[in-house]
């Protein structure tokens, strides 16, 4: 496809959801712009576009909301350096972080399916809330069967209760893509070794950096990242315009 189109449809998400998406090119918009979206959209029958917009440029959300975009989540881009020699080793009492099994399938999935209810498609009605579970339990899926370059599972008792995807995306850089911890087992440390597991993984791999993205809301998972020694890097305006 062209650098110049406008847009670019997203063939999972077509797939997964069933109808046609696709996501602006660039984090910008000008009323100029906004027509060539528009008029692409129709051309390629899209019926939602998503737009991760630079929350910088007052005219791009200007012309956004002029034009219908919705506000649905504010994407914020966390990172940690081995630079920042901020990496606190620690233990959680009673609790073991090893690389995951496939008899944790199940469990892995149940915790999955119920832990992203504040994400950019669990809070837009234009997605079905069966499917917004779905999604998570697929994405833990094809992370398990290799999506993932590992993935961590934190065990209490002897019962999976969280896990950590990690990604190698390129020489010396990991990222974290999915974190959850079952709800019952929160606000006990467990999220906090994950991470640090997920940290000492990703150095023995020879990363020295390390991103994760999550959503403004989840003021949580901010602050968790945040104790790890991570860094707020970069913010993101996520919009969906829906095209009926
Ligand atoms: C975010 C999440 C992984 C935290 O897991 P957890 O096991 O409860 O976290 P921990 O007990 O290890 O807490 C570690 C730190 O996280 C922060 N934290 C955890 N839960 C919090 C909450 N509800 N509110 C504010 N801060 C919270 C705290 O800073 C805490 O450290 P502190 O108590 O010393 O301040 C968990 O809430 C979760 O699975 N949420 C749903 C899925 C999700 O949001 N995943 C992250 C997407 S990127």
């Amino acid at each position: 496809m062209s650098q110049l189109e406008p847009c670019q449809i997203l063939d999972w998400d077509t797939r997964f959801w069933g109808f046609r998406i696709a996501r602006v090119n660039g984090s910008t918009l000008s009323a100029e712009t906004q027509g060539r979206v528009r008029e692409w959209c129709r051309a390629y029958q899209v019926r939602c576009l998503y737009f991760l917009a630079s929350p910088s440029d007052p005219e791009t959300t200007r012309v956004a909301e002029a034009n219908g975009y919705r506000l649905v989540d504010v994407r914020v881009g966390l990172s940690w350096s081995m630079a920042n020699g901020r990496s606190i080793s620690m233990d959680t009492p009673g609790v073991t972080v090893r690389p995951a099994l496939p008899a944790d399938r199940e469990a892995l999935v149940a915790i999955a399916g119920e832990n992203y209810r504040d994400t950019r498609f669990a809070i837009d009605a234009g997605f079905a809330p069966e499917r917004c579970r779905s999604f998570y339990e697929t994405w833990i899926l094809v992370s398990l069967d290799g999506y993932a370059q590992n993935v961590l599972v934190a065990d209490l008792k002897g019962e999976p209760q969280g896990y950590v995807t990690c990604h190698l995306d390129s020489p010396g850089t990991g990222r974290i893509g999915l974190l959850g911890v079952n709800g019952s087992a929160q606000h006990h440390g467990i999220g906090r070794a994950l991470v640090h597991s997920a940290l000492a993984w990703f150095t023995a791999t020879g990363a020295s950096q390390v991103a994760v993205a999550t959503q403004g809301r989840n003021v949580a998972a901010q602050r968790l990242y945040q104790r790890c020694g991570f860094f707020t890097e970069s913010l993101g305006l996520w919009y969906h315009k829906w095209f009926e």
